[in-house]
């Protein structure tokens, strides 16, 4: 296989929304984005993954696309796209957009059409669309098709009184799945692809991609998503992409796959697949989740990090690509809470140790990294008090799950504030002027309250802030050609260290971190002829190889090869 421009890619994944307001409307845009171009490149970033910028009635923030061709007036028009583009390109800035596939909103005109039996296409556009006719119980009351549980907590189906139906929606209700067994609306997706294409943009972020097919049995079962997600028909929907668009134009492509199984990731993304270059799964990012919870339960409990089952993941994945195919490295995305807060520690006590000794685990393995917007300055999740400061279609409907499981409004909004997608989407904390210097007015989402110390200003200034360690581990991944490394785990069932051995271009790296908030002792290793080349503690400490780990104490050491 010979190398790949993406392969030593470094990606950097924006929220539109939140990164920069330039145009004092509270709302991020592109034109914002496009001001922040040095900033991002002096980062060391050289791709950007721009969330959906489509028009849109912002119900899951751009994910329900209302027409594919035009940008969302929120974010600009389609000129400001156009000169987004270039000037990225000029300053040798790919660009990648997000492609939402799997449904529409429901003010799409497709769904318009589909749902109105006056409608003169109605004919065309019902079949884009998945129906269902409602079933009867013994005293005649409408039921549900099926009593399938969408990914946003309510039922998947929504009833159209004008066609006596039920629509099918896996996300809200204002988002209709698409069906793509119908030819005619995969060929009307393909031209859109190609448009964007033709426009310049240099990949795509493929969204929910493992849900495209359904089972069209509609058999009865809860919360069945094993009728939704991964069944084997989509990756001939995917391949058709692959083969006929995506190959042909030498894009890098990210495929969502958010079940995605081990078996199929060669599939996915193996040198010899048409389907994508990459895959993102999410295997790694909710390894701390309470079996035992029944009020906040699945994702919303929080429990104990199993820091080996974050190792055996990293190492089954890069082994799985190691020479047929590609991988990727990231800490979360915009569904997850801020990493941070998450696997590391948010308080001021262990706030940038943690934040650090999470770069140092992940920024010197093998494949193509993304880095979420805020997480090179540390962001946390938000301090939200109120209900009415969440912003996410989700929240409200886990929230009215959470009670009716019997958990009292605390237990619901400290589940929510711990996990919640919000947490990872609030404005990006530029200074410590007024709304952390993202708008000039009060912006669609609450600032964290914490912007005046965690900013990127702030920690431009000081020379082994979270920031700088981020530029220098994403320039020593250029440097040595991380991309390609190879790695060791050392002792990798211990339940707190996170230890590698990396070889580079020049030199081979040991890290050696403890991931926990308690202290531990850490068995040898050897480092003989091993120099300290970056720590967040004190230097001494790991220059004298003490082997007394302190909370979240983390180092790199290196030898010239
Ligand atoms: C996955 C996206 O990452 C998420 O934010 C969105 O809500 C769903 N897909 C639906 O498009």
């Amino acid at each position: 296989m010979k190398k790949m421009w993406w392969q030593e890619a470094i990606i950097y994944q924006i929220y539109v929304r939140s990164f920069k307001d330039s145009n004092g409307d509270g709302i991020g845009d592109l034109n914002g984005i496009k001001s922040r171009l040095d900033y991002l490149q002096d980062l060391g970033v050289d791709t950007i993954w721009i969330s959906p910028h489509y028009d849109s009635p912002m119900d899951d923030n751009g994910y329900d696309v209302r027409d594919f061709y035009k940008v969302s007036e929120d974010y600009g028009t389609l000129d400001d796209f156009r000169v987004f583009l270039a000037t990225a390109h000029q300053k040798g800035i790919k660009v990648i957009i997000d492609l939402v596939l799997n449904h529409t909103s429901d003010e799409h005109p497709w769904f318009l059409a589909a749902k109105d039996p006056h409608h003169p296409e109605h004919e065309k556009y019902h079949d884009y669309y998945i129906w269902q006719p409602p079933k009867y119980d013994d005293l005649g009351q409408k039921q549900f098709p099926t009593h399938w549980i969408s990914w946003f907590g309510g039922p998947v189906w929504e009833y159209n009184p004008p066609t006596d139906e039920y629509y099918l929606h896996i996300f809200s209700k204002k988002m209709p799945d698409l069906n793509w067994r119908n030819k005619a609306m995969r060929e009307d997706l393909k031209a859109m692809i190609k448009w964007w294409i033709d426009l310049g943009v240099d990949g795509f972020r493929v969204d929910a991609s493992n849900h495209l097919e359904k089972n069209w049995d509609f058999p009865d079962a809860k919360p069945g998503y094993e009728n939704f997600s991964s069944l084997p028909k989509h990756h001939e929907y995917l391949e058709e992409l692959g083969k006929e668009l995506f190959e042909p134009n030498n894009l890098i492509i990210i495929g969502e796959s958010g079940g995605a199984t081990r078996e199929e990731a060669l599939q996915y993304a193996g040198y010899d697949s048409h389907e994508f270059n990459m895959l993102v799964q999410f295997e790694h990012c909710w390894v701390d989740c309470d079996p035992y919870n029944q009020l906040t339960p699945g994702k919303w409990a929080k429990g104990v990090v199993d820091v080996a089952r974050i190792k055996h993941s990293f190492k089954y994945w890069i082994d799985v690509f190691k020479n047929k195919g590609w991988n990727t490295l990231y800490w979360h995305n915009h569904d997850m809470p801020r990493i941070v807060s998450h696997y590391g520690n948010d308080t001021d006590q262990w706030h940038e140790k943690s934040a650090k000794m999470l770069a140092y685990t992940l920024y010197l393995l093998p494949g193509t990294p993304i880095v979420y917007y805020g997480e090179e300055i540390g962001m946390t999740n938000v301090d939200y008090e109120n209900l009415t400061d969440f912003r996410d279609v989700e929240v409200y409907t886990e929230y009215e799950n959470f009670i009716r499981n019997g958990a009292s409004h605390d237990v619901a909004m400290q589940a929510l504030r711990d996990r919640a997608r919000d947490n990872a989407r609030s404005p990006m904390q530029w200074n410590d002027s007024a709304y952390a210097g993202f708008s000039q007015v009060e912006p669609w989402m609450k600032v964290n309250g914490n912007y005046p110390s965690i900013n990127v200003k702030r920690q431009r200034a000081q020379e082994n802030s979270i920031l700088n360690t981020y530029k220098r581990l994403l320039r020593l991944r250029k440097d040595e050609s991380l991309a390609f490394a190879d790695v060791t785990f050392i002792d990798i069932d211990h339940p707190q260290s996170f230890n590698l051995k990396v070889s580079g271009k020049d030199f081979d790296y040991i890290v050696l971190a403890n991931f926990k908030s308690t202290p531990f002792t850490m068995d040898a290793v050897n480092l003989e002829g091993y120099e300290v080349f970056l720590t967040n503690s004190d230097a001494l400490r790991a220059k004298e190889r003490v082997w007394r780990f302190e909370p979240y104490e983390a180092r790199i050491y290196r030898k010239a090869k």
